[in-house]
């Protein structure tokens, strides 16, 4: 018998629901906010209200895409956190609804286990390669960058995780500060492709053991920015594409120092990146090439599959559910998580 999963991500500002059947993404339905980007960052308030406009059609799209009825769903899988509290309680009071009404159970996500655990999600006529345990995620998005341990579908250790910012919030802070827009790494990532990556040096953090900061980096990048522009106000716009490559490629050279540690600590030669920053066309470049030099089995999750989505929100529900898990209606969101449930 074949297990249906719907699944339901409101974390931050996308409203997205998928339909799996076992392992086999169904549908994979996103509606994006563009209500933050003239604020240049996420209003919380403007994000719940735009989830409650958006979840039911999108919802709706998901079971039509994928040819399922609600009676056909064995469960329902939705995001609890991490998150900004009123986008995932829009989320979960949905969920919880949608489960007293067609009377299904229901299984709540931790957000960077979806992450983590995307690279499973089977898309129909693909390869669909994905890593054995145990294997080693370099976790990157928003609000998170951590290596992380992935001993099964549900046991994680994490093993190193930044002591500040997130390498997501790096991104998007160098483009706040050069005038980039938001969110900033994708446009980070376009600059920087036409830029020279040596022009310019940021000063990295030196911290011990596998544990990561961002946030000498930025700074780092506002002083030497504001030193410049003393002398010349457009250094910046004559300057944008080496800014952008350089400061990425410290990033990128950040997050493949400790993880190439983490590999010789661990043994583990089996590497997944996940999360936002993992769409980062340096990161998948560079991690794909020291792959190659070390030996590694390494994995790239699809663009899609990168960024916010409900299909792996659906997918570890399915593991969850497998393993006999449900929860209650009792449960509610949570905007910080510190563990792995
Ligand atoms: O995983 P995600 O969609 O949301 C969170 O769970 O936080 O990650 C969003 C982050 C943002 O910081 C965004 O700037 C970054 O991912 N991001 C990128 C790229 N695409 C998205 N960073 C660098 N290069 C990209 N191409
Ligand atoms: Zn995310």
């Amino acid at each position: 018998m074949s297990t249906i999963i719907l699944g339901i991500e409101s974390s931050c500002d996308d409203t997205s629901a998928a339909v799996i059947r076992d392992e086999v993404m169904l549908s994979n339905v996103m509606s994006s906010q563009d209500v933050h980007e003239k604020y240049g960052g996420v209003i919380p308030e403007l994000a719940s209200r735009a989830h409650q406009q958006n979840i039911l059609p999108v919802v709706d799209r998901a079971l039509k895409l994928a040819g399922v009825t609600l009676n056909e769903i064995d469960a329902i899988a939705f995001t609890r956190g991490p998150g900004l509290l009123g986008s995932l309680l829009v989320g979960t009071s949905f969920a919880k609804g949608l489960s007293i009404a067609i009377n299904k159970p229901l299984v709540d996500v931790n957000h960077l286990q979806g992450h983590i655990l995307s690279h499973f999600i089977k898309v129909p006529d693909k390869e669909n390669r994905h890593p054995s345990f145990p294997y080693l995620s370099l976790l990157v998005s928003g609000g998170h960058t951590q290596i992380v341990k992935v001993n099964s579908h549900l046991s994680f250790d994490i093993i190193g995780e930044t002591l500040d910012d997130a390498v997501g919030e790096a991104f998007d802070k160098c483009a706040k500060i050069m005038g980039l827009g938001y969110p900033g790494g994708p446009v980070v990532d376009k600059l920087a492709k036409e830029g020279n990556a040596d022009a310019f040096k940021f000063s990295k953090p030196r911290i011990g053991g596998l544990d990561y900061s961002f946030s000498g980096v930025k700074t780092s990048l506002l002083y030497f920015l504001r030193d410049k522009i003393k002398d010349n106000p457009d250094f910046v716009n004559e300057n944008v594409n080496d800014l952008c490559a350089s400061f990425q490629k410290t990033l990128i050279d950040i997050l493949l120092d400790k993880l190439i540690l983490a590999t010789k600590q661990t043994g583990i030669k089996e590497i997944t990146i996940a999360g936002g920053v993992s769409a980062n066309s340096g990161l998948r470049e560079r991690i794909t090439k020291e792959g190659i030099n070390r030996g590694w089995n390494t994995f790239l999750p699809e663009f899609r599959f990168t960024t916010d989505n409900a299909a792996m929100i659906a997918i570890t529900g399915y593991y969850k559910f497998k393993s006999g898990y449900t929860c209650s209606l009792d449960v509610v969101p949570i905007s910080r998580i510190l563990d792995y449930a």
